[in-house]
């Protein structure tokens, strides 16, 4: 408790989900509330950090003292996050990006009778596996991955493909974890190999444990 470890650092975290509109009403998204992500600022806060937290659809305060800057979309998130990364120490990327979007975007509401059969879709960029290539050695960049199943595997290939220095293996198949809840659990991974098992917990228990296991990657 009243841990200072992170006083002059600058954090840069994204949060909840993001959302590709077809016309002014209908999108693709998902059911992430930005939670974990809001869990990550407090933390991040409480521990003495500058917080920057680029959030989508959201359904809580943001705290005093967070910077928060809105977004609707994956480009608009890639923007402020591209914008931002110059002068973060640690980039933690929490936010369930839609990945893909709709071909075409109509201003005007589509009536209910000329909607598609099928949509036509394009991949969204990937707005982590960017901020791998143009991250500094000194910055540190934690992603998320949402699986069922085998939640390391996965998440062990995103780690490396990605660039990341550490990542969440969330599960999102069991009780009382993962989109919406208030609890989380959790395997976390980093790119010198270690692995630490989170047991149910607090979703800002669980932002507590994440900040205290990047503590221990050594310097590049
Ligand atoms: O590949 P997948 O979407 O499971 O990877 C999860 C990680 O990648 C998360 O940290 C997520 O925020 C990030 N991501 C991203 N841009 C995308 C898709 C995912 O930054 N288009």
């Amino acid at each position: 408790k009243g841990k200072r470890d992170l006083a002059g650092k600058r954090v840069l975290i994204s949060a909840g989900g993001t959302q590709e509109y077809l016309d002014p009403v209908r999108f693709i998204g998902n059911p992430s509330t930005g939670k974990m992500g809001l869990a990550l600022a407090q933390a991040a806060l409480h521990r003495g950090a500058m917080v920057t937290l680029v959030h989508g659809a959201a359904n809580w305060d943001v705290p005093l003292g967070v910077q928060a800057i809105p977004i609707i979309n994956a480009e608009e998130m890639q923007q402020v996050m591209l914008e931002y990364l110059p002068n973060a120490d640690i980039i933690v990327m929490s936010a369930a990006v839609a990945d893909v979007k709709p071909q075409d975007y109509s201003t005007e509401k589509l009536p209910k009778r000329s909607l598609p059969q099928s949509l036509p879709l394009e991949p969204v960029p990937d707005i982590v596996a960017q901020l791998g290539q143009l991250k500094q050695p000194h910055q540190r960049l934690i992603g998320f991955a949402a699986q069922t199943g085998d939640i390391v595997t996965p998440a062990r290939e995103k780690l490396y493909s990605k660039k990341l220095d550490a990542i969440v293996a969330n599960p999102i198949d069991k009780p009382d974890s993962g989109f919406g809840s208030e609890n989380n659990q959790a395997v976390f991974l980093d790119s010198q190999g270690r692995q630490q098992k989170i047991a149910p917990c607090s979703k800002l228990q669980m932002a507590h444990y994440l900040f205290d296991f990047i503590r221990h990657i050594s310097g590049k």
